[in-house]
């Protein structure tokens, strides 16, 4: 069923209540998310995205129920993305001739996922297209925010910025605004979803807000492509993001490891001891990669002023999960953290030093040697961990 957005501007999207894992399993979705697709029906009709592959034809049946298919003047995809275009094949079958306004990195996308040669329309920044009752629609194309396809579609008169991925959040929600929400959910699923996906587009991000900035259009609607559309307030979020575009951290430092037989995980708790003696003030949190979320993980590290890794010596190296964990730091290009490396051994001892080494090579500052106990920590070792916790909140 379709739910105004604002006069002639319909919701007509998908509620993904069950999606616990998005981008195959690379993301967690523990509250689900939506693919929002949008019916504009002024005097001419027009589609904005459509949703994931598995919801095609439930999506296809649906619209039609809304309008006759074809009154769809054209569609506007976005983003080439599969969550976003996954219907577009079951919608064509139907309206096989009607023009799609992408961007030409889009057509790329979209002909080499569904190998069909639909007529597309390339548009690139500030092409316009009226769309009846005084009103357009204007493209800004959103170059790596996050893929090289991606674009917004900005509709005057009614001031609505469509503007797909960025500024969204997976979170289920039978609400459609940002003020009908529990609003730390919101919180927590914006700045996940910002610290996951466009950390590494940080320098490109901050251009783009400010050339959106300059473009000085009046915008009282922010439709995503995900969770709720922002209504209320919307520049709330684009201040948001430029807050964390900017390299962003809080008064944090987050201590992450793994651990074989528990050494490294009392070394973990002692050096959080040491951090909180040596500065109440700062947030130290402590998390058994094993056990934890890793994509919640990644927004503690992007809160985080610094963080500090725990490994055990495995084979003269590191855990795996260790390994896999900074590598995903690494593709995130954080800037501007610090970094510090502990571990236990019973033999050989290299995990300190790998860590290091590769924590450099992942972009942190690694401001310590490191600290590194062989055999299980007795009392003294302790001490030695809580001093190095001390050591490590003052660097
Ligand atoms: Fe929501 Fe980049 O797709």
């Amino acid at each position: 069923m379709k739910k105004q957005v604002k006069n002639n501007v319909f919701w007509v999207g998908k509620v993904d209540w069950e999606l616990r894992k998005f981008h195959g399993d690379e993301y967690s979705t523990h509250k689900g998310s939506t693919y929002n697709s949008y019916l504009i029906q002024e005097e001419k009709t027009v589609l904005i995205d459509t949703v994931w592959s598995p919801f095609a034809e439930e999506f296809v049946e649906n619209l039609a129920k809304e309008i006759d298919l074809n009154k769809i003047d054209f569609i506007i995809a976005n983003h080439g993305e599969v969550d976003h275009s996954g219907a577009l094949p079951a919608l064509m079958k139907h309206i096989p001739n009607k023009p799609i306004y992408c961007t030409a990195n889009a057509v790329k996308s979209l002909r080499g996922q569904y190998h069909q040669d639909w007529n597309f329309q390339v548009v690139k920044t500030g092409d316009k297209i009226d769309i009846g009752n005084g009103k357009e629609l204007i493209f800004v194309e959103m170059t790596m925010l996050h893929w090289p396809d991606s674009m917004a579609t900005y509709m005057t008169q009614d001031n609505i910025l469509f503007s797909n991925d960025a500024f969204g959040q997976h979170l289920a929600t039978e609400k459609l605004f940002n003020d009908q929400v529990d609003q730390c959910d919101l919180f927590n699923e914006s700045i996940k979803y910002f610290a996951n996906i466009l950390t590494p587009f940080n320098p490109i991000l901050r251009k783009k807000l400010g050339e959106i900035t300059a473009l000085n259009l009046p915008i009282e609607i922010i439709a995503t492509s995900h969770g709720v559309i922002w209504r209320d307030n919307p520049l709330q979020i684009v201040e948001k993001y430029v807050q964390w575009a900017n390299d962003y951290q809080e008064n944090q430092i987050t201590i992450i490891y793994d651990t074989m037989w528990n050494g490294t995980k009392k070394l973990a708790e002692k050096i959080a001891e040491g951090i909180g003696l040596a500065d109440p003030d700062v947030v130290v949190k402590v998390h058994n990669l094993a056990k934890s979320d890793q994509n919640d993980l990644i927004t503690e590290v992007f809160k985080s002023k610094a963080v500090v890794i725990g490994s055990p010596t495995f084979s003269n190296s590191i855990l795996h999960s260790v390994a896999g964990f900074i590598h995903l730091m690494k593709e995130l290009k954080f800037k501007g953290k610090k970094a510090a490396a502990f571990g236990c051994y019973g033999w050989s001892g290299e995990s300190v030093k790998v860590i290091n080494e590769l924590m450099a090579n992942a972009g942190f500052e690694v401001v310590s040697e490191g600290f590194r106990h062989q055999w299980y920590p007795d009392a003294d070792a302790q001490i030695s961990a809580v001093e190095f916790g001390k050591t490590i909140a003052k660097l």
